[in-house]
């Protein structure tokens, strides 16, 4: 898997994120390299992120050097399934990418706290810790044999733990872009669990028809 770098510009885009939203106790579960909790904590934000590669930092600098070649290697290898209306060209993505990553890098060597080492579906974190958790290119994104139906629902099951608002994108496989085939039933499951689980359109696509967020709720 990689270990990527997303922009909080990307961020926002794809997790329909206001100002409001990340004015309360934010999560950014799976943030990898993600510029995310650098940028909204340096305009006065309280993000939190978590990943288990923060346990080895030597580890995670080059797997942060290997995944730029992995990601455009991905996306060359599907090219008919990505649409650059949002980024404008391979370089603009580029540039926010890099952007992103040396925030996280610098935030990581001022403000280590900010960086915990943990993973789904045991997160080191208090019930009701987060108002909000938000998930970027792990859930769905990564699903195969070991991150399957089940694991995903004691993941998000753990989220709604330590928040009463989780966000997750995109909806469909890496690489094509396929459908997740157990989507549809964990819905209906959380639902019938009395949780509130909502696809919603947002204002970013980058594979083709990845224009959908999951939002679940208590
Ligand atoms: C593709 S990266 C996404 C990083 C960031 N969210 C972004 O959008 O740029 C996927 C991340 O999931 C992390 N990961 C892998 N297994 C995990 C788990 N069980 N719980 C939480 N994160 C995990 C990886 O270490 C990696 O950093």
């Amino acid at each position: 898997m990689l270990v990527t770098s997303r922009h909080l510009a990307e961020y926002r885009a794809f997790l329909d994120l206001t100002d409001a939203d990340l004015g309360g106790r934010v999560l950014d579960c799976s943030a990898g390299a993600s510029g995310f909790a650098a940028a909204v904590n340096a305009g006065g934000g309280t993000v939190t992120a978590v990943d288990p590669a923060y346990a080895d930092l030597d580890a995670l600098r080059a797997a942060v050097e290997g995944s730029l070649s992995g990601g455009a290697a991905l996306i060359d290898a599907h090219a008919d399934r990505f649409t650059w209306d949002w980024y404008g060209s391979p370089e603009g993505r580029q540039a926010l990418r890099d952007e992103a990553r040396e925030a996280f890098l610098a935030d990581l060597a001022a403000h280590p706290g900010t960086y915990v080492p943990g993973g789904l579906p045991a997160l080191p974190f208090a019930d009701d810790a987060f108002d909000l958790a938000v998930c970027s290119h792990l859930l769905f994104t990564w699903a195969d044999d070991t991150f399957d139906e089940a694991w995903h629902h004691a993941a998000l099951t753990d989220l709604l733990r330590v928040a009463r608002e989780v966000r997750v994108f995109p909806l469909v496989l890496q690489g094509a872009g396929e459908p997740v085939p157990f989507l549809p039933r964990l819905l209906d499951r959380f639902r019938a669990e009395g949780r509130t689980a909502e696809v919603r359109r947002v204002p970013y696509e980058f594979q083709r028809g990845a224009d959908e967020m999951l939002v679940l709720g208590r």
